[in-house]
């Protein structure tokens, strides 16, 4: 089949988000200017840079109470926020997380995380979690939208500090079998990586 993405595609749900697979889930925690904590998961999500090391997030679609979505605005006003790993242990507590509630609300009371300061920024971190990222806001960046008032726009981040569980370091490297990181693959389905292969590059 071939579509455009302004034209109908004919099947049940747009494929679009099935396409581009496993897309990793940032559960990112954030602060307002009032000192309310947010945490919510995205999964428009990447390290796009290595040195420095840098962060993005879209944020599509608008609050339930209008405007953007807390993660964007409160990294934009905070100026900070904390990327959070999600493990097959806490994909429950991520996608309770994911609710549309209002701007107070603090996610982590709700999903029965426990927050723990972090130490170059004012957000959070998710202390459940084996990893955490702390990022000080670089850009925004906005995109075209669809849809008149749901703004869209990419965020990134500069990676200031690193938190690592010690117990999933072995022999000096990630063990990735243990960690069991949770991706999104679309619809309401995701993969959690188990199955791991190396293939050293030729040169
Ligand atoms: C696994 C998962 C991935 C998500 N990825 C995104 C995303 O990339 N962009 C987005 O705008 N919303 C995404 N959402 C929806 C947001 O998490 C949801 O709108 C949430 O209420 C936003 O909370 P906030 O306003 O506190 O930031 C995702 C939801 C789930 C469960």
């Amino acid at each position: 089949m071939f579509y455009e993405p302004t034209n109908p595609h004919g099947l049940a749900h747009d494929p679009f988000k099935s396409l581009i697979i496993p897309r990793p889930i940032g559960w990112i925690s954030t602060m307002d200017p009032q000192g309310n904590v947010n945490l919510a998961p995205y999964s428009f999500f990447n390290a796009v840079s290595f040195r420095p090391p840098i962060m993005m997030f879209s944020a599509g679609g608008r609050h339930i109470e209008g405007g953007a979505k807390d993660t964007a605005s409160n990294a934009e006003a905070c100026g900070e926020f904390v990327c959070n790993l999600t493990t097959w242990d806490l994909r429950e507590a991520m996608n309770k997380t994911s609710a549309s509630l209002p701007r107070t609300t603090n996610e982590f009371a709700q999903a029965g995380l426990t927050p723990i300061p972090s130490r170059l920024v004012r957000p959070p971190r998710v202390a459940e979690s084996p990893v955490h990222l702390e990022c000080r806001h670089y850009l925004s960046l906005n995109l075209p939208t669809w849809d008149e008032g749901e703004p869209n726009r990419v965020i990134f981040g500069e990676v200031v500090g690193i938190h690592i569980d010690d117990a999933i370091i072995k022999d000096g490297m990630i063990d990735v079998a243990s960690l069991r990181p949770v991706a999104r693959l679309g619809y309401f389905d995701y993969t959690s990586v188990e199955g791991i292969f190396t293939m050293p590059r030729p040169d």
